[in-house]
């Protein structure tokens, strides 16, 4: 389906796909890569993405990235689901971003991994930004910041997460109508008393979370 979207545009698009950790060997990599870029009916993935750690050593699915970058076929490569811990295993290393759960509902991340990611100028890649459309739309403070701004519940959510520097969200939208609102949310700009109502409606974390997936 991705493929069909993209033909004839490929060059106005960044596509990111994501690598599972059973084919992350040096081996599997490769292998998984061209399956990938003959489905997408592309040459080349400008980010690929490990989805989460599995059982190959991080240097081996790190070195098989890199011969792809060399290679031709990503542009550049990247992280899902690591902690603090996994992203210090990695080590330092060209590691472009991180994909982890974050929204409003989700905060642990602010407590450690967020500020880490910061810190190490790694942009974090917030997934579910809108928690997946579910009972957070309907929180009534939400709600109630949307409608002072004359916008939606949704696009407040995103743009709470876009206030930090150095953090992406990925809402994932269908409908062509919720595309436009999702993108006209990185214009929204919410104000100090929007983000003591949301602090006060969704606590920021006060110690360390395991890291949240779904
Ligand atoms: N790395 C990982 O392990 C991992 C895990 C889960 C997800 N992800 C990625 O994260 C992305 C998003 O995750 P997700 O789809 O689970 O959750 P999400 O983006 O939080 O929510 C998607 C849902 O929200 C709806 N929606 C989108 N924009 C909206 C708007 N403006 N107003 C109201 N509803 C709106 C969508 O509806 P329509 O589609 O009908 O427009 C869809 O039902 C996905 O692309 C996925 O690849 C990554």
């Amino acid at each position: 389906m991705v493929g069909k979207a993209i033909a004839g545009v490929r060059d106005r698009v960044f596509l990111v796909s994501k690598v599972y950790p059973h084919n992350a060997s040096q081996r599997g990599i490769p292998l998984a890569c061209e399956r990938s870029l003959r489905r997408l009916g592309t040459d080349y993935i400008d980010l690929y993405l490990l989805h989460w750690r599995g059982q190959f050593p991080l240097a081996e699915t790190v070195e098989a990235f890199e011969r792809l970058r060399d290679d031709g076929k990503i542009g550049r490569w990247g992280v899902s689901n690591f902690d603090v811990a996994d992203l210090y295993e990695l080590g330092p290393r060209t590691c472009a971003t991180n994909q982890v759960l974050y929204n409003l509902e989700e905060r642990g991340i602010e407590f450690d991994l967020l500020p880490w990611c910061q810190q190490q100028r790694m942009p974090l890649m917030a997934y579910c930004p809108i928690a997946q459309a579910g009972g957070l739309l309907v929180e009534p403070t939400l709600k109630q910041i949307a409608a002072r701004h004359n916008v939606t519940a949704a696009q407040v959510s995103l743009a709470w997460i876009l206030r930090q520097d150095g953090v992406i969200a990925i809402p994932k939208a269908v409908h062509p109508e919720h595309l436009q609102l999702n993108a006209a949310a990185s214009e929204l700009k919410l104000d100090a008393e929007d983000f003591q109502a949301l602090d006060q409606a969704f606590g920021a974390p006060t110690r360390k979370h395991r890291l949240a997936m779904v």
